[in-house]
Formats: C-alpha cells, sequence, structure tokens
C-alpha cells in the first residue's frame, strides 16, 4: 500500500471508531453509525503518541468509555460475528476480564454489555508492581486453551499470546486516540490469579493491561 492509500485507510478507520456510538454500545453487538465516539484522533495521530503509562489519577473510568474500549479491543465489527482484532482460525479464544474497585467483571462482546462474576476489588493481584492497583480498570486477557488453534501445548500457547497480542494493541491504540494510559503486563502471579480469580483448568491467564486517567 502507498502512502496515500495508507492515509486514506487510516482514516477511514478513525471515522469508523469515532462513528460508533457510546449509547448504541449498550445492547448492540455492532456499534451504530453517526453517534459521537469517544476517542477522537485519527489512527495516525492516535500512532504518534502511543506508549505505555504506569501513574494513574483516582478518576474511574466511565462506563460508556469502557464499553468502546472493549468494542475496540476485540468487538463485534461484522455480522457473521467476527471482531475488531484477527484470531487464528477465527476461534475467538480470547476472554477479557475487566477488574475493578466494585468487581470482576466479564466482556460480553455479542452484547455489548459487561457482566459482573466477582464482587471483590481483584485490582491489585492482576500484577506484581505497586501501581497496578491504582489503575480504576485492570483487563485480563484470558485463553481458553481448549479452543485455541494449534497442534501442541507449546504451539497453542504462542497463538493464544499473538491473537492477545492484536487485542493489547487495539487497546492501546484506543487510549492513545481517547487521552488514557495505559500499559501492559506480564508481570503477574499467575496461579494466585486465576484462584482468585474462579477460572477453570482449561483457562490461562495471558496478559493484564491496566487502563486509566493519566496522572496529572
Ligand atoms: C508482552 C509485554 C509484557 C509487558 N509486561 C510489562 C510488565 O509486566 N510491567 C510493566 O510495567 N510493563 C510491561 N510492559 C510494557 C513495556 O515495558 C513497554 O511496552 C516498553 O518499555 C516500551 O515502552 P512503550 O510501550 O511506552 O513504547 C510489557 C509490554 C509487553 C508488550
Amino acid at each position: 500500500m502507498d502512502r496515500r492509500k495508507f492515509i486514506c485507510a487510516a482514516g477511514t478507520l478513525a471515522v469508523g471508531l469515532a462513528g460508533m456510538g457510546a449509547a448504541s454500545l449498550a445492547g448492540a453487538a455492532t456499534p451504530g453509525e453517526g453517534a459521537p465516539g469517544l476517542a477522537g484522533k485519527t489512527l495516525v495521530a492516535a500512532l504518534r503518541v502511543r506508549k505505555s503509562e504506569r501513574a494513574y489519577a483516582d478518576a474511574p473510568l466511565d462506563e460508556a468509555q469502557l464499553l468502546e474500549l472493549l468494542w475496540a479491543a476485540f468487538g463485534v465489527n461484522r455480522s457473521d460475528g467476527r471482531r475488531t482484532a484477527p484470531s487464528a482460525l477465527n476461534r475467538q479464544e480470547i476472554a477479557i476480564y475487566a477488574a475493578r474497585k466494585d468487581g470482576l467483571f466479564l466482556y460480553d462482546a455479542h452484547n455489548g454489555a459487561l457482566t459482573r462474576k466477582l464482587k471483590a476489588d481483584l485490582r491489585a493481584k492482576t500484577g506484581v508492581q505497586g501501581y497496578v492497583g491504582t489503575a480504576p480498570v485492570n483487563l485480563i486477557y484470558v485463553a481458553d486453551m481448549d479452543r485455541v488453534a494449534g497442534g501442541t501445548p507449546e504451539a497453542r500457547l504462542v497463538t493464544a499470546g499473538l491473537d492477545t497480542g492484536f487485542i493489547s494493541q487495539n487497546v492501546y491504540l484506543y487510549c492513545a486516540a481517547a487521552g488514557l494510559a495505559t500499559v501492559a503486563r506480564t508481570g503477574i502471579e499467575i496461579p494466585a490469579l486465576s484462584k482468585a480469580m474462579g477460572l477453570a483448568a482449561n483457562q490461562r491467564v495471558i496478559l493484564a493491561q491496566c487502563v486509566g486517567h493519566p496522572k496529572a
């Protein structure tokens, strides 16, 4: 793709994101066009400022904005149920949990909603570094290892990591476009977190990612 076509494609993506309404997210798998979006920058402008940040303001993340971010991360963007991030053999094996002060939630991509799984505040347990518990939201990417593509356990783990990487980068770009702070993290006590979350044997924590407003 030449530079002119790339810029054009990037502009189209930004318009698509900007046209995705917060109001349309409640109960809608595919956000509608024409409603105000919450992430204003073009893709190229977002790429210019994409970064990891580890200092978060106390302010909570608005629910509509979190749903918009999750749609950007791994929402349904086509009528056949395919998603904003690719997955090997379209297995869609990555679940996104959101740890907040008011509990642990699971993202339901097909209904554009969050379902509460636990009432406990698990934020500090999603990582080994001190700042982790200060972020209003900690996303946890969990692979269904029975569903992921690949022949050997090692191949399946690599694939789960790759599929998670696409989702995490969508979150990075959404945050850059919306002026939010984020950092992806593998520094996790996986057995302790899995136990606290009540995960099944086939569910493997792959990555966590803080999201919030940057500390001024
Ligand atoms: C797979 C992966 C794991 C990471 N794990 C951690 C982590 O455990 N703790 C942390 O503070 N940052 C973590 N990071 C963030 C990196 O340190 C950061 O991306 C890197 O320093 C480059 O900075 P930048 O993202 O601002 O370009 C991780 C990033 C990736 C991609």
